[in-house]
Parts: C-alpha cells; structure tokens; sequence
C-alpha cells in the first residue's frame, strides 16, 4: 500500500504556492452544471475529491473540458436525469452539493447519501429544512438515495439552527432559480461560501450578503456562460504555516488571501512566529521554542476546525500546557494516539485536549485517521528525530495537492512509496544524504 516516509528534522526554509481551494471548488463545480451554457473553472486544485466529483458530473450527462491540470469547463444542457451515485461519489462529502445543484436546476434530484471524513455525525437535517422550505418533499429512498422534488420553488425566510457551511452552500444552488426572494438566516460565512456566491453572481445570479449571517437571494429565471477562477485554499496554506512553525522553519506561501488566514496568522504571532503579511502572500519565520496557548475551533472567522490537528502537533513541541477544544465536530481528535506514538504527551477529555508540550517527537508507524489528521502528522514526522511511516495516505490526497513534492521542494524529506523495496531504498537515501 502507497505510504510516506519521512526523516524529520530538517527546517522547512523557501515558498510554496498555493492551490485553489478545495472545499470552494466542489461547490462551484458541482453549481455549473446549473447553466446550460458553458462555464470555465480557472485554479481547481488537482485532488481525488475534486476529480471525484467531475467523474460524477460527467456521469450524469455534463459535458466536461479539462484543457490544463487546474481548468475545467462544464455545460449541463444535457443532463440526464439519473441518480448521482457511485461507490467514489458515497465516500466523498461534496456530493451533496449535487443535490442544491440538480434541485435548483431542474427541481428534483436524486443522489447518494454523503460520505466525507470520519470525524463524527454529520447530519443534514438543516440542507433538508432548507429545502424543504423552498417547496420541496424530501425523503430518503432506497438504496441510501436522497431525493428531492418539487413542483415550483418558491422563495422562504430560513433559519438556520447552527452554522453550517454545507446547507448555507446548498440552499443558496437550490434557492438561485426558485420564484421570489430566499432569506437565510444565521449563515456561514466562510471564504468558499463568499465564493461559491461570486461565482453564481458571475452565472447571472442575484445573491446579497455572502460573507454576512443573512444572505438574500433573489431568484432569476435562468443562469448563463461564465468564466471564473477560484480562490486560493485557506487550509492548505495554514497546514503550510503550522509546517514551517514546528520545523522552525522560515517559509513564504504565495498565492493567498491573508485576510482568510487572520486566526492562524494570531495564533502562531501569540505563541512566537514572526509573519509578515504582503498582498497575497504570507512568511512564517519560527525561531527557538514557541510557547504554549489555548485555542477553540468556531466557524469563520474563528478559528478552523479543519486547522485543529494541524495547531495541536504545533503546541505539542510548545513550552507549557495548552489546551484545544473542538465544538464543530464531536471526533476529531483521532490523531491523538498517533502523535502519542511519536511521544506527544495529550490527554483528551470529551472535546477537549489538553497538551503538555514536550521538547521533541520521535519518528513512528502512524496512520492518518483522516485528511486534516493525516496533514498534521505529516508535520509531526518533517518536526520529529528520525524516520516516521505514514499509512493511509489516501485521506491525504484528498484534499492536498503534491504534496510531498511541495514539502521536499522546501527542503522535507518525504517520499511516497508503495513497496518495502520502493521504502529501503527511500530510507538508505536518506542515510545517504545523513553522511
Ligand atoms: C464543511 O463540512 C467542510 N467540507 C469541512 O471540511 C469543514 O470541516 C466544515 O465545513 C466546517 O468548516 C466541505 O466543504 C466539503 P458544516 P460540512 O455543515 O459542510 C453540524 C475538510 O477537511 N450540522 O459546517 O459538512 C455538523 O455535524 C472537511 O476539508 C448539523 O448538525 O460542515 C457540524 O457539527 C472536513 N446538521 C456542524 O454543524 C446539518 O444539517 C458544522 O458542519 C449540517 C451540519
């Protein structure tokens, strides 16, 4: 099976660009099947889930262009009318924007339950209120399908019971073509929601609001070609700060909109990182040991739930005791065993964790629980003394884009093998460069 192998203790030092964002690209890809005409996606990052979810607009009749590594282009004029469903389509969590998109589109759908990372329940109670309140009748059917339908949707003033950045994202695609005006109320306000409302806005829609906790979107009758570039990942770029500060590292990452990575940027300032701040990149210098902190995952603009494991590896070399606590998700602390392995010294109590900070981790067999876990680890082993395996990197590959290339290109270590053979001889060359 493909895993890394790490040899720590090399500072992270020189720029790494980053990639389109992830979670705002499965949105908006999954929303330009809602035109007829053909839509240009610039800055798509290159990573399973997205190529995922193309296999399965491409499935359902979308005619799809892929003319560079990190553009697509789309035109839905001739979807048919088929379930979304496939063996990869259940295991990835953005198949449920097929359902805003085909809802709102054609005003029924059908597709697979989602899957996503196991990081505890993840209901969809609130994209099922959502639409519901637009007209619909929603109901689970055979064979784990969700289904959607209505005769006409019509605009409604939702509330929303707790932030959630999927069912703001899919009420907004159902809501786009409904007749009259859709309220949401208490909405996320994270850069791919902003996003994914630029880019319909782009199509002709008209949404107000985005980036607020009341969004208004006015329903029109059809939605037209566009061209539209996607924004730089906010999490990507964070695993990249949280690298260069536990490798005590000095790294630039480009390609980035500061103003998203303003809770990291306070975090790693608070605990002793420089970072300079220029127009769209971002210098993380680490110096000695950093100090410990408390930290609590909020929706935007607080601090990401998707950073977590990455800032615990961080405050788990930090002097002092520090404490995390995680209110988005109700397991997301899988990694912890993990770290242990790597000497982390961590206790978790219900959703918090409480970190003693050691001096040092110490290379391992580890396996990534999940994709931000496994980033974390990743870490972790370029942070730690000697040689780490790191399994399940699958989950990794989701979300990452190169990125074993983009940490040796900083000066990691890191080599993706997928034999014991291809792993000897990853390790006798780092004995090699070792001497
Ligand atoms: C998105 O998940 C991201 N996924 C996640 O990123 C991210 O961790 C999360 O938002 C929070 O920022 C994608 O964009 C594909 P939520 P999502 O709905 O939309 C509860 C990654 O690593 N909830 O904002 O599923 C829910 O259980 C992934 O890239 C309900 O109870 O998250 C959670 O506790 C992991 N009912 C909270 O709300 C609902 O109907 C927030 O979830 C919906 C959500």
């Amino acid at each position: 099976m493909e895993h890394y192998v790490v040899k720590g203790g090399n500072a992270l030092v020189g720029e790494v660009e980053i990639a389109g964002a992830k979670n705002a690209a499965l949105a908006i890809l999954a929303a330009s099947i809602m035109s007829d005409e053909t839509v240009t996606i610039e800055n798509v990052p290159d990573v399973s889930d997205i190529r995922v979810l193309v296999q399965a607009i491409e499935s359902i009749g979308a005619r799809v262009g892929h003319p560079d590594r990190h553009v697509y282009t789309i035109n839905g004029a001739e979807i048919k009318d088929l379930p979304v469903d496939n063996a990869l389509i259940r295991k990835i969590r953005g198949s449920y924007y097929m359902i805003g998109a085909l809802l709102g589109k054609y005003k029924h759908a059908q597709v697979a339950l989602p899957g996503g990372c196991a990081i505890g329940l993840r209901p969809i109670d609130q994209h099922i209120k959502g639409f519901k309140a637009l007209g619909a009748d929603v109901r689970v059917l055979k064979g784990g399908l969700l289904g959607a339908g209505a005769e006409n949707l019509h605009g409604a003033h939702i509330y929303m019971d707790m932030v959630s950045v999927g069912a703001t994202i899919n009420i907004m695609m159902a809501a786009v073509m409904a007749r009259g005006t859709t309220v949401i109320e208490n909405a996320a306000k994270e850069p791919h929601v902003v996003d994914l409302a630029n880019f319909l806005n782009s199509m002709g829609a008209r949404i107000k609001g985005a980036g607020t906790d009341v969004i208004r979107v006015s329903g029109v009758e059809r939605l037209h070609a566009a061209e539209y570039a996607i924004i730089p990942d906010q999490i990507e770029a964070g695993t990249y700060m949280f690298a260069a500060a536990a490798t005590k590292g000095d790294v630039t990452i480009t390609n980035v909109i500061p103003k998203h990575l303003e809770s990291i940027s306070a975090k790693l300032k608070e605990i002793g990182c420089e970072i300079e701040e220029s127009d769209d990149a971002l210098r993380v210098v680490a110096t000695g040991r950093l100090k410990q902190t408390n930290v609590k995952t909020l929706p935007y603009p607080g601090f990401p739930t998707d950073m977590q494991p990455q800032i615990a590896v961080l405050l788990g070399l930090s002097k002092g005791t520090s404490i995390v606590t995680e209110s988005i998700f109700e397991s997301r602390f899988k990694y912890v065993d993990e770290l242990m392995k790597m000497g982390a010294h961590i206790t978790v109590e219900g959703n918090t964790a409480i970190i003693d900070g050691v001096e040092g981790y110490t290379g391992a067999s580890i396996n990534a629980p999940d994709l931000r876990a496994g980033a974390a680890l990743v870490i972790a082993s370029l942070a730690a003394d000697g040689i780490s395996e790191i399994h399940d990197i699958h989950f990794v590959e989701r979300g990452y884009e190169d990125f074993p290339e983009k940490l040796r290109s900083l000066g990691g270590e890191i080599i993706k093998v997928s034999s014991e053979e291809e792993e000897e001889k990853a390790i006798r060359r780092f004995q090699l460069r070792a001497v």
